[in-house]
């Protein structure tokens, strides 16, 4: 399969314009699965709760009409993040394919004032089945929770769909280690540009990457502009957790010695 990070360079607040930014980079390269970064359609930045009230959105709302009618004409997937309007409001992640919505991820581990802003995840780290592979998904700063990444590989996820607004640098070189002690494929989508807003200035460090199983960093982008990649990988070979006759990741787990 051929799978695409797409690294955006979202205007906070102006949701259709960054929802086409994306739409116009992913039209540049054929993927049968595109993975878009954290809340790309509103931006991150929020400093007052109505404003997520009023950008917030169900999980069938503009953003995802825009994205359907794409994944309808080029027949592929996309993860992408955004802030969802539920009876409270969640940091999420939706799976859509041609035949419509598929599946939500919500935020686990919220990061800094989000913590103001949403509620955490309650639905668990689920997996889904697509035509190509099992695809679970995880949100930026549960990156720096091993057990993220841990729990989707557990229950049999073969790639990682990791939509990102990354600040701190270590998250890049972190992920190789989470693809690399579950013998995962993980897709981080990060964006670029800065938010500065209500004296609150955060800056983002692009820097999207594909990782394999092995480690392998099959691509990173730059961490200054938007950009897209694609990879050709085949997800099975997460289905190896094997290191030597010995060792496999997954047989040799002593939960009983964790405690
Ligand atoms: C983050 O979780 N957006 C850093």
């Amino acid at each position: 399969m051929h799978l695409a990070v797409v690294q955006t360079n979202p205007v906070f607040g102006e949701t259709q314009r960054n929802v086409q930014e994306a739409l116009d980079l992913m039209a540049t390269v054929k993927a049968e699965l595109y993975v878009l970064p954290e809340l790309f359609n509103t931006g991150y930045n929020f400093i007052k709760q109505k404003e997520l009230a009023a950008l917030g959105e169900r999980a069938d709302g503009i953003t995802y009409e825009m994205l359907l009618k794409f994944a309808e004409d080029r027949n592929c997937y996309i993860v992408y993040g955004f802030a969802e309007k539920a009876d409270i409001m969640y940091n999420s992640a939706s799976l859509i394919g041609p035949d419509g919505f598929i599946g939500i991820y919500r935020k686990v581990h919220l990061f800094y004032r989000e913590n103001i802003f949403f509620a955490p995840g309650n639905l668990g780290f689920p997996v889904f089945d697509l035509p190509f592979g099992r695809i679970g998904m995880m949100i930026c700063f549960d990156w720096a929770y091993p057990e993220s990444a841990r729990t989707l590989t557990l229950k049999g996820a073969q790639l990682i769909a990791h939509p990102s607004n990354l600040v701190l640098p270590y998250c890049p070189d972190g992920m190789v280690t989470r693809a690399l002690e579950n013998k995962i494929f993980t897709a981080t989508a990060d964006r670029v540009g800065e938010e500065n807003r209500g004296g609150v200035e955060i800056k983002f460090i692009g820097t999207s990457e594909i990782v394999d199983p092995n480690g392998k960093i099959l691509c990173r982008l730059n961490s200054n502009n938007p950009a897209i990649k694609s990879v050709e990988i085949d997800l099975s070979l997460s289905d190896n957790k094997q290191i030597n006759v010995y060792n496999d990741i997954l047989k040799g787990l002593r939960l009983d010695q964790y405690k």
